[in-house]
């Protein structure tokens, strides 16, 4: 195996560097985050560091980078509180991915990118429209980071909308099925397969498939 010290890293260029260490904590589950500003207008933006927090009470996270860099989804959840968390299906990958670009305030990237706004009674931000799993979250509480200048955004689970064949007897999500993907590093994403599904695990018995 070759040898990666962290002074040959960091000599690369910035987007190799960038590349490497994104991709380094493996796949993650990408989603499309939705937000409303004080004026009403929504805001839509793909983010991949996502995640579970707890079960109960139901509490998912999301890292979010310095406001310079991505200023709108943290500065809407902040004023307003509540968000949406949509699953990104293949079918709609190229616009999902294009809500990373910077378009200026004043653009929703619903209507710049081409993903529709799915508006659910009794819930004041939108969801996208076409993805297979959607939840609706209330802002808990927002951990900044000091060390790098990012902001652990924690929600509580509100709301969650699917397909109830996806829903396992055991309460198992099959994303499988739904087609939820996956990215890698900033801009690579993909499907995944199924392999393999275990029983509890004991100290005193080994691994055993269910
Ligand atoms: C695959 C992928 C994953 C991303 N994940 C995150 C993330 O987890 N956190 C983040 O702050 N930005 C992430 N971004 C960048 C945001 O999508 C981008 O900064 C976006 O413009 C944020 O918009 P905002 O200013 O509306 O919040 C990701 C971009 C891509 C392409």
């Amino acid at each position: 195996m070759t040898h990666f010290p962290i002074d040959r890293i960091a000599s690369w260029d910035r987007f190799q560097r960038a590349h490497f260490i994104n991709s380094l904590s493996g796949f993650k589950p990408v989603s499309l985050i939705a937000t409303v500003n004080p004026e009403g207008m929504s805001n839509l933006g793909v983010f991949s560091n996502i995640v579970h927090l707890g079960a109960d009470p139901a509490l998912v996270g999301f890292v979010n980078r310095p406001r310079e860099a991505a200023p709108h989804t943290i500065r809407n959840i902040e004023a307003g509180r509540y968000y949406t968390i949509n699953h990104i299906h293949p079918d709609f990958l190229d616009r999902a991915h294009q809500t990373s670009a910077k378009y200026p305030d004043g653009v929703s990237e619903f209507a710049a990118v081409g993903l529709g706004e799915e508006w659910k009674a009794g819930f004041p931000v939108p969801f996208v429209e076409g993805s297979p799993v959607q939840y609706g979250l209330e802002l808990a509480e927002v951990m900044p980071i000091p060390l790098n200048g990012t902001y652990f955004v924690i929600g509580r689970i509100l709301h969650v909308f699917m397909d109830e064949r996806i829903v396992g007897a055991d309460g198992l999500i099959d994303l499988y099925e739904a087609g939820s993907m996956v990215s890698l590093g900033l801009d690579a994403y993909g499907t995944v397969m199924p392999h393999a599904r275990f029983t509890y695990a004991k100290p005193d018995r080994p691994a055993a498939l269910v």
